[in-house]
């Protein structure tokens, strides 16, 4: 803890190890009485490398338990070179989870499917060694993140893919037993096409796909992380639509593609079915700063919230924080409403690192909130709204004064002629802003440098008028209960 409190970018109620690089949360199941996160680990370093399985459970989403490594890449073996993305699914007392088994003398972008299995509830992982289903579709040119789900009397299995037509694809496998699975082919797949306003695209290859089926009379929604095999990982879109077969093997039969996520640090989201039926969703926001400033201080990338996600009949995707985030409201510290005039902002009071906001923003200008980070005004965060464009801006070009972070401004569709409700959750270097009306989210990171206390105003262009009303409480800390050295270095196999 009190590393945490000396590196002013680490966060206290964002899931990550200690130290080190993570990236994808994987393998997310309600199992044993437990929510399980595990996520991709290079237990050695802050880079992406030596990729294993780490693992927190928690009773309640809000104290957790950080678990031995459950994954190991085996020197020789089918993962000896990463335990990459997957999922898990728990069937009666056992938990089994599926992963990507990376050899960088295969195909670069053929990563098999493999299994572990836990009968301990997860302390402990037998792996099976070699791979579940060895090959890939002939027509695959990437291939990789198996998300595993029960449907009815049999398991189904999407894995991300490019096909060699050029399309981006998850392709779909059923199984009666978890063990024996049958090709079906593509269950949705795309040229590259255009998501959202702001440039990005459906890319050529699907990584870590997710499902959410079809439930209650709202539609079905097939998530994905976009990546391109010279850019990389690019942005999160869902596909929103039913199933249908026509002879040829279940389609997703899917509207156009939406964002999952409007902000530049959101990637890889993987879902949980939580026991009380809600899905709930947690993304990977890597660092928005030079990697040698991260490796510097010994860690790189944190878990995002947990979020409430739903589908609704018209095409949309809708997250919120989970309900249980609410228990982590500390001191009230703002508690303003009013008006802001021209150019005079009002100063609305102090907030620390961490903080949890709601607030109601009435505008027909362009007007906002500031945070400020310096004493002098000349660090801060801005999230304004831009009713001109029906946009709600976030605007990390002066959040830092150090140029080794990332800058820009970043836009999400925000409804005009009405107030807008808002609520964001900072926590020290992420920023969560969810669109109360909308249940649109944006993520983004920030590395503030001044040391002096945090503040908040309401701010509105010359001539403009905002109304305001915000209310910001303390985010108090996840309590998370550490492994011994022993556990945080080599996975233990059952006795
Ligand atoms: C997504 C991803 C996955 C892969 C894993 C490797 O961020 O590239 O496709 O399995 O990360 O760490």
């Amino acid at each position: 803890m009190s590393t945490a409190s000396r590196d002013p970018y680490r966060p206290v109620a964002h899931l990550r190890p200690p130290r080190n690089w993570i990236n994808d949360p994987n393998g997310l199941v309600f199992h044993d009485g437990h929510y399980h996160v595990f996520h991709q680990y290079n237990p050695n370093g802050a880079t992406h490398a030596d990729i294993h399985w780490g693992h927190f459970r928690s009773p309640d989403l809000l104290s957790w338990e950080r678990l031995p490594l459950a994954l190991s890449p085996t020197p020789g073996g089918e993962d000896a070179d990463g335990c990459f993305s997957g999922n898990a699914v728990s069937d009666g007392d056992r938990l089994v989870v599926f992963y990507s088994a990376n050899r960088w003398d295969r195909s670069l972008q053929h990563q098999p499917v493999t299994t572990a299995v836990s009968v301990d509830g997860g302390r402990t992982f037998t792996p099976r060694r070699d791979l579940l289903i060895p090959g890939l579709p002939d027509d695959c040119t990437m291939y990789r993140d198996p998300y595993v789900w029960r449907d009815g009397d049999r398991w189904r299995m999407l894995v991300g893919a490019a096909l060699a037509d050029g399309r981006g694809a998850a392709v779909l496998y059923e199984s009666p037993d978890l063990e024996t699975w049958t090709y079906l082919g593509p269950f949705d797949a795309r040229e590259p096409e255009p998501v959202g306003d702001a440039g990005q695209h459906t890319g050529e290859g699907w990584e870590c796909p997710q499902y959410l089926p079809a439930e209650s009379g709202r539609p079905g929604a097939l998530i994905f992380s976009a990546w391109n095999e010279d850019d990389g990982p690019r942005c999160v879109a869902a596909l929103i639509g039913e199933e249908r077969d026509d002879g040829h093997g279940p389609r997703l039969e899917s509207g156009s593609p939406v964002l999952v996520d409007h902000g530049p640090d959101c990637y890889a989201p993987a879902l949980l079915r939580a026991p009380d039926g809600r899905w709930l969703l947690w993304g990977w926001s890597w660092e928005a700063r030079e990697e040698s400033w991260a490796a510097a201080d010994g860690w790189s990338g944190v878990l995002t919230l947990p979020r409430e996600i739903s589908v609704h009949a018209d095409g949309t995707l809708r997250q919120r924080p989970a309900a249980e985030l609410l228990a982590l409201r500390g001191q009230h510290t703002v508690h303003a409403e009013g008006v802001a005039l021209g150019a005079q902002p009002v100063e609305l009071g102090g907030v620390g690192r961490s903080f949890d906001l709601t607030a109601r923003l009435d505008s027909d200008a362009a007007a906002g909130l500031r945070l400020l980070t310096s004493p002098d005004g000349s660090e801060y965060l801005d999230i304004r709204l831009d009713p001109d464009a029906g946009e709600l801006v976030v605007d990390r070009d002066h959040a830092s004064r150090d140029d080794r972070a990332r800058g820009g401004s970043h836009r999400m569709p925000c409804p005009t002629g009405r107030p807008v409700e808002l609520r964001v959750v900072v926590d020290h270097s992420v920023a969560e802003v969810f669109l109360t009306s909308t249940g649109q989210v944006l993520t983004l990171r920030f590395y503030p440098t001044g040391d002096g206390p945090w503040r908040l105003q309401a701010r509105s262009a010359p001539g403009a008028r905002l109304g305001f009303a915000v209310e910001a409480w303390e985010l108090l800390p996840l309590t998370v209960k550490e492994p011994s050295a022993d556990d945080e270095q080599t996975p233990r196999r059952p006795a």
